[in-house]
């Protein structure tokens, strides 16, 4: 593997692939790997000849200092799990190589931004998009990997493709899930034993969901079942149950009957996790 801290290096790499006629998938991280950012590397590999993965720890999309200073970065590890996938080129760039100085540049999708998690995370997704452009644009590969899980991020990245023209397909993974069914995230590991359990209550709840969208329901009535759920589990502090159209965010009221997306947020013992799924009645 090509470990490439510079835009330059990274681009006479993937030259390299293409000089090959080889496709080249995009899997974007902030580091912390797990089986999550693995899956998407292995859905990358079996599409295409070549796998660029990147690893950037992304500050404009942090709010606060501290959630930056607490993201966990563990480079010789994740160079490690890297080399075992077999990716071939990893873009390792500083925060001076991303954002030069003076830089004054920004990429936002001005709606799906600041609805939702965006209302409480002013900013996040104007960092998002902005920082996925750049690296779109240093590593011009055919296709870009990401989770689903983080389900606004990729209706974000979706719209921005559409909306700039950025010739890359962009596919959303479905979420990986623990055995329990607690969704995959870096943040696990601040989890406590005990809010680790309890954090299997996001799961649950949208699996029960998807059984009471079945049986027919108002959008209004899944939203109270699923807060009844979460609330019962006490060490789980519930933030948000939005209910949205799937992909559009737009708002929905009344009997389900198109396919919906549901977005979870709760903290357990200070660590904010999200989960979602669609569900099509
Ligand atoms: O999902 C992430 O890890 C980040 O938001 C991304 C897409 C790499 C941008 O920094």
């Amino acid at each position: 593997m090509k470990i490439c801290p510079s835009v330059e290096e990274i681009r006479s790499a993937i030259a390299g692939f293409r000089a090959a006629s080889e496709s080249v998938g995009l899997v974007t991280t902030m580091g912390a790997l797990h089986e999550g950012h693995l899956t998407l590397m292995r859905r990358a590999r079996a599409a295409h000849d070549r796998v660029v993965a990147t690893i950037f720890v992304n500050p404009t999309q942090f709010g606060e200092v501290a959630d930056l200073a607490h993201y966990p970065s563990d480079d010789h590890r994740d160079i490690g799990l890297l080399r075992s996938e077999g990716i071939d080129a990893l873009f390792l760039p500083t925060v001076e190589t991303i954002y030069p100085p003076g830089d004054e540049t920004i990429v936002e999708t001005v709606h799906l931004a600041n609805v939702l998690h965006g209302k409480v995370r002013p900013g996040h997704f104007r960092g998002v998009a902005t920082v996925v452009a750049r690296l779109f644009n240093i590593c011009q590969a055919d296709a870009a990997f990401f989770g689903e899980k983080d389900y606004q991020q990729l209706q974000v990245i979706r719209r921005m493709v559409r909306d700039l023209h950025f010739p890359i397909e962009v596919v959303g993974v479905p979420t990986v899930r623990e055995e329990d069914g607690l969704a995959m995230s870096s943040r696990n590991v601040r989890l406590t034993p005990e809010d680790r359990a309890a954090a299997v209550v996001l799961n649950r709840s949208l699996t029960e969901a998807e059984a009471i969208v079945a049986a027919g329901t108002t959008v209004e009535a899944l939203g109270e079942a699923i807060r009844a759920t979460i609330k019962a589990e006490p060490r789980a502090i519930l933030r948000a149950v939005d209910i949205v159209a799937a992909e559009s965010l737009e708002p929905v009221s009344g009997p389900v009957t198109e396919k919906i997306a549901i977005m979870l947020s709760a903290e357990f013992g200070g660590v904010l996790l999200i989960d979602q799924r669609e569900i099509e009645p």
